[in-house]
Formats: C-alpha cells, structure tokens, sequence
C-alpha cells in the first residue's frame, strides 16, 4: 500500500512540475564567425518571445551584453549591431536561454547594410517629419549638439526590442533639425552598465586635454576640438551597481566614441542621481583673462532634488549648489536667454523633466530663483526635453527636443517619436516672465506651397464651417480666432475646431484651450486666439499665442479618416481665419 502511495506521489510531483519544466527548458546557443569581414550583424526580433541575455565576444573577450526577444522563427524585424570596428577577428554571439529548435542562428545575418534598407521609414505608422528610431525603442533626446554645420542628435536606444531596455545611444545627423540619417548606435553597454540620458559639448578649447594634437588656425583657434559627452553609466538593469557619470569623447567629429578610460567621472552620490547636462559658463565679468569661465553640469539627484557641479578640464567635478523642489524630476537643463529679444536683459532657466522649470539668475556658481516653478506641460506626451549646445552666436537660439512619451505604433519595428524641434524663448506677459515654445522655422522648408488664407465667420454651435482644398495628412495650420466681444452670454461660449475626428476647443468661460482631453489656461491676447497645429501622421502639436501654451499629443489615425477640417460655435462670436499648409514628407524622394 506504501508503495502504491509513493508511486503516485512521485507521479503528482512529475505531472505538477518536471513536465512543464522540461517543457520551459531552454539552452545557451552560440552564433560564431570566425573573421569579421563585414560592418553589422542583424539579429531576428520576434515581439512578445521569451528573452534571453546575450554577450558579445570579440577573439574570446566580452565587450557588451543586451536582452533580446530572439525570433525563434519568422522575425518581426532585424536588430543591428556594429561589428565592422572588429574586422578579422572572431565574434561569438552567446546566448543565454533560448529554446531547442530556435531557428535564431541561421536567421542571424551580417551585411554592409544598416537594416530592412527595402522597408525601413515605409511602415504604416512612421512618423513622417518628426524624428523616430529607424529599429527599436527610444525615449529621452540625448548628447544635442551642434557641430561644424552638423546637429547631432542621440536619443535612449533599444536597437534590440521595440520597448525600454538596453539603454544605449543612437545617433542621428542633420543640416536641418528634420531630414535625419542615422548612424550606428554611438555608446553601448559596458561593464559600467547600460547608458542612460546625458548631453554632449563642444570642448573649443580642449580643456579636457583629450586632444593629445591640436590643430590650430592663424588666429590660434583650435579646428579639430573634441566632442566630450556625459551619460549615466548604471548596472541597475542586473541588479548590481549603482549609477554614476561617465564620459565619452569624439576626435573624429562624432563619428566614433571612445570611452574615458578612468570612468567614471563622478562616482555615484544618492540614490537614482543621472542625466548630467553640461554646458560652458562664460565668466562676462572678466571677459580678458583667458582662463576664466567653466564648465557646469546640472545633474539631477534623487526625490525632487538637482544639483551644480562645476570644472576646468570635464574631468575633475565640484558641486557648487543645490536646487530644490522644482517640483518634478530626471532630466535637466540649463540656458540663459534674452526676455523679449532684449541681450542687455538676460535670465536664467532651470529646466526639469517633466517640463517645469525656474527663472532666475547665475553667476557661475548659484542659481538664485527669482520667479517659478511653472509648467510647458500640462498632459499630453511631452518628457524629458533637452536643448541643443554650440549653436553659433550667430544663430543664437535655444533648440528643444522633447520624447513624446506614450504614443501608440502597433505592430511596428520601432516604438516612440519626438517632439518637432522647437524654439524656446523668454517673453514677457502680463502675469511676468514665461518661456514660449514655437516650432523651429526651419519646418517652414517642408511646405508644399504658399497657404490661400480662408476667412469666415462662426455661424452657430451645430453649424460646421468646413475649411476647403484641405489635402494630405501632414499639415502646418495657424488659425486666428477675432473675437467680437471677451463678454459671454448665455449658452455654450466654446468654439471647436476638428480635424480627423480629434477636437481642439476653447472655451471663453473658463478661458481653456483644450487638444484631443488636455486642457491648458489661455487668455485671448488683444480680443485674440491664436493657434497653431503641426499634425503628422501620428502627433498633432498645438502651439497657442505664439506659444505661451504649447501641448503634445499622439494620435493613431487606424480608420484612415481624411483630416474633414471644420470649425463651429456660437454665431457671429468671432471672425476666424485659416492658413493651411501642406507639408512634404522627410522620407520622400
Ligand atoms: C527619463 C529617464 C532618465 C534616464 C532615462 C533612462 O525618461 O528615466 O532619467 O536617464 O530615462 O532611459
């Protein structure tokens, strides 16, 4: 009988948990190629299959790891990796876990191509003019700057899966903030851990010294500068580590990084500290002497708490000041602007990652408030922006990107876009200072023809005025809304604009813009609203009064519907007119 009884024991114990273990059972799997001899090697991606870690050893030694959804068979999309840096030598790809019968190894391929060439940006819900990975997830705009003609921009990368994870930097290139090549991932995970957001600088005078031969031109200025980027260098994605700043640093003119080898440069001080934004303090009281000046980093470093960090070489870093309860976290920024256009009257913005951000004053060392904390979000998906360095005297503005956080891209083999690149400003407003927030002009480029302006006037609350010889899904609209009186009277004083089925409303009473459930406070400017739409194929931006209120929003148009613009409200309570552009996609030939 006692037999009997461990026999079946034994069996419930086979049924309840070795069957489904020897079903989960997986292996480690190597791909290997004796001698390097082409540029990248593509890994299959299937969405949604089990992941697995994978290292990547050059002649037998570990560079970098990542975490992949290895298509066993039938791939959503290739996942690019560099290897052309390792010509001739021999490169193991070693997975963890895969499963038996994987078809991952003969799927994998290497080419002197980037990836899909044939399909990449003419998927069905590519953005069309803002920028969007090529392959994989993105999330915060990285390491702006301007260099030699060039925008740089690098951006959080998953080239390995189309979520967060694998933080690595992209890198894209441009003339004109909106046609992008992009170009190999520029800093991948190392045994420092992943690289999370940071920025980058034009170091003009070779402070750092990472120059080793400078060259310089009759006047003495140097014409070969390194470009030094900062990031946050963190192992927290194995659960070991903390995280910490590093440095990266460019002699060819970013196409290539080479890691600090004493990295890194600030060891971790409290909790989750990142995002280091670095930029020269230019010391205008003693403008003569040659060695006055430094360099700040603003780093964010835990609960809702930043800090200054000052330096003469990029290397060796000092804190200098606090800056406490902005009211949100992550991300920071740092610029001076003029109010109203005016040089002879400068302020300070400290900018945080969720879109707040302080006027006030700096003298190299303190940041003294003077007005804030105020808000360029108030929903929508809009996170962690961050403006451009080394953008000529000469051009003088101050260049914001901004992830949209949040958008929706079925089925597609990239996730997430920005923001357009937008211009900030200081202005003043009856309520004091605030940062505006327009497009950069240089999206004026992508209009088709010249808007016919169409003028009307609001006929009735149900009665659509519909804006004619309204084509294609890229538009650039301003819209002007003359109001007859700033009274209200009985009855809905709102007026809707809408425009493939997504509605943007003001209403007089509450004085509210609103685009597609996110409401912002907008007073009319003399008798006036103002609004401008940017709409791609899966964003609409809304940028109102020239850009005192400015809201993000995606959307996925998945019926197709035609834009249909139209526009209603109570009769005769205002003139509107109309200008629509149609803009042309970066993607067509
Ligand atoms: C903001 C952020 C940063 C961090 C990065 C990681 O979105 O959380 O603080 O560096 O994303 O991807």
């Amino acid at each position: 009988m006692n037999q009997i009884k461990t026999f079946l024991r034994l069996l419930l114990f086979w049924v309840v948990f070795a069957i489904p273990n020897l079903s989960a059972q997986t292996i480690a799997q190597t791909y290997e190629c004796n001698s390097i001899n082409k540029r990248f090697v593509h890994l299959p991606v299937k969405t949604g299959a089990p992941k697995t870690w994978v290292s990547v050893n050059i002649d037998g030694v570990w560079q970098t790891e990542f975490e992949i959804e290895l298509a066993p068979e039938n791939p959503d999309f290739y996942a690019t990796l560099e290897v052309g840096q390792w010509k001739g030598k021999k490169l193991s790809l070693n997975a963890e876990n895969v499963t038996p019968g994987s078809k991952w190894i003969s799927l994998t391929k290497m080419s002197d191509e980037m990836s899909d060439e044939r399909l990449v940006y003419k998927e069905e819900y590519r953005p069309q003019f803002h920028f969007s990975p090529r392959r994989g997830w993105t999330n915060d705009p990285n390491g702006l700057v301007y260099y030699k003609g060039t925008y740089h921009l690098f951006f959080q990368h998953n080239p390995f899966g189309a979520s967060w994870g694998n933080m690595t930097w992209g890198h894209a290139v441009s003339k004109d903030l909106f046609h992008w090549t992009e170009k190999p991932d520029a800093v991948l995970a190392d045994k420092n851990g992943v690289v999370f957001s940071g920025s980058a600088v034009v170091d003009t005078k070779n402070s750092s010294g990472l120059q080793k031969h400078p060259k310089r031109d009759k006047n003495g200025n140097i014409i070969n500068p390194p470009l030094v980027a900062f990031y946050t260098s963190t192992a927290a994605n194995r659960g070991k580590g903390e995280s910490a700043q590093s440095m990266v640093y460019s002699l060819d003119e970013g196409k290539t990084w080479i890691k600090y080898p004493q990295n890194p440069v600030i060891p971790h001080i409290i909790g989750g500290n990142r995002d280091p934004k670095v930029f020269w303090y230019e010391d205008r009281q003693n403008p003569s002497n040659p060695n006055s000046g430094h360099w700040v980093m603003a780093l964010y470093l835990d609960g809702q708490d930043y800090a200054l960090f000052s330096s003469k070489d990029l290397i060796h870093w000092i804190k200098v000041c606090d800056i406490k309860n902005l009211g949100c976290s992550e991300c920071p920024d740092m610029f001076e602007l003029p109010v109203d256009g005016n040089k002879q009257n400068t302020h300070w913005v400290f900018w945080g990652g969720d879109g707040k951000y302080l006027i006030g004053t700096f003298n190299g060392k303190d940041f003294i408030k003077e007005s804030g904390p105020f808000t360029t979000k108030y929903g929508g998906n809009d996170y962690a922006a961050q403006s451009y360095s080394n953008i000529p005297a000469t051009d003088g503005r101050r260049i914001q990107f901004s992830w949209m956080q949040g958008g929706e891209y079925t089925n597609m083999p990239f996730n997430q876009q920005f923001t357009v690149p937008r211009e900030l400003s200081l202005r003043s407003t009856p309520e004091g200072i605030r940062l505006f927030l327009n497009p950069v002009k240089e999206i004026e480029r992508l209009r088709i023809a010249k808007a016919i302006p169409f003028a009307a006037t609001l006929q009735g609350v149900d009665k659509f005025i519909k804006v004619p010889n309204l084509k294609g899904e890229l538009l650039d609209i301003e819209l002007q809304f003359d109001l007859k009186s700033l009274q209200t009277s009985e009855g809905s004083n709102v007026f809707t604009t809408e425009i493939f089925e997504q509605k943007i409303t003001y209403d007089l009473d509450t004085r509210m813009i609103e685009l597609v459930g996110v409401k912002a406070p907008l007073a009319p400017v003399k008798n006036r609203i103002k609004l401008r739409l940017v709409i791609d194929r899966t964003s609409m931006e809304l940028f109102a009064n020239d850009g005192i209120i400015q809201i993000a929003k995606c959307f996925l148009n998945k019926d197709k519907v035609p834009a249909n613009m139209t526009i209603s409200g109570k009769k005769d309570m205002a003139n509107v007119t109309v200008k629509v552009y149609q803009l042309s996609s970066v993607w067509r030939k």
